[in-house]
């Protein structure tokens, strides 16, 4: 399907059809794509928490009220974590991943990029944003994840409404190094969603109030 078809169709499901689970192989796929999101310095500061059955019926008491029926009734709830404080650990793991991916073809090469990463990394723990940096990060992903299932035909639901705090202690993020930034939900939509676009049409400001086209 044509890119901006499937940005036509998606919409954000507030009721799951809940005998629809997702199949383990597409969710993996979207999972890949995920898997496959840019990130400035390429950090990937960040960590995707797939869960269903009964690790998503832990996470209910972390959703807040008026998200609880949608997040009951889909079939998964992946929470995107992203890190906390710059990772001595995980800098190095990004790293050998190049290396082993072949993007690093000899030690001055190796050394420079090591050093670039750790130059942004660094900006930010100077500016006291890194958290937000990698929830910026953790943001390009929920985007990868929502246009992924589209294209798979599975429906998504993004969830700011959790108690985010609650989130952390239930998956023990803070003793990784990680928080909650965002909650997606994937299923498939009841046949009476009330948010369907037969019944609540996508509305967006219009291309001209959106762009300024500069020359
Ligand atoms: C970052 C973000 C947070 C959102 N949080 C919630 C939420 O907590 N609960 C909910 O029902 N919808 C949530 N939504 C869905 C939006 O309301 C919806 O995407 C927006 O109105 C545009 O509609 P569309 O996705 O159907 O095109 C969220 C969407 C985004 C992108």
């Amino acid at each position: 399907m044509d890119f901006l078809n499937l940005l036509q169709k998606r919409y954000a499901t507030k009721c799951y059809d809940e005998s629809k689970v997702v199949p383990a192989e597409v969710v993996d796929k979207i999972m890949e794509c995920a898997r496959l999101t840019p990130t400035a310095v390429n950090a990937q500061p960040y960590h995707f928490y797939v869960c269903s059955g009964e690790s998503k019926k832990k996470l209910y008491d972390g959703v807040l009220e008026f998200n609880q029926p949608r997040f009951a009734s889909a079939s998964h709830a992946i929470v995107i974590a992203s890190k906390k404080r710059m990772d001595e650990e995980h800098l190095e793991r990004v790293l050998a991943q190049e290396e082993s991916d072949g993007r690093l073809p000899n030690a001055e090469i190796k050394e420079a990029q090591d050093k670039s990463r750790r130059h942004f990394c660094g900006i930010h723990v100077a500016a006291n944003d890194f958290v937000d940096w990698t929830g910026c990060q953790a943001y390009i992903a929920l985007g990868t994840i929502l246009y992924a299932a589209a294209s798979y035909g599975v429906d998504t639901t993004t969830l700011e409404g959790v108690d985010f705090a609650k989130v952390d202690e239930i998956l023990g993020l803070d003793a990784r190094n990680e928080t909650c930034q965002v909650v997606v939900l994937l299923g498939y939509a009841a046949a009476d969603d009330f948010n369907a676009l037969e019944k609540a049409p996508k509305s967006r400001l219009a291309f001209d109030d959106l762009n300024t086209f500069l020359k």
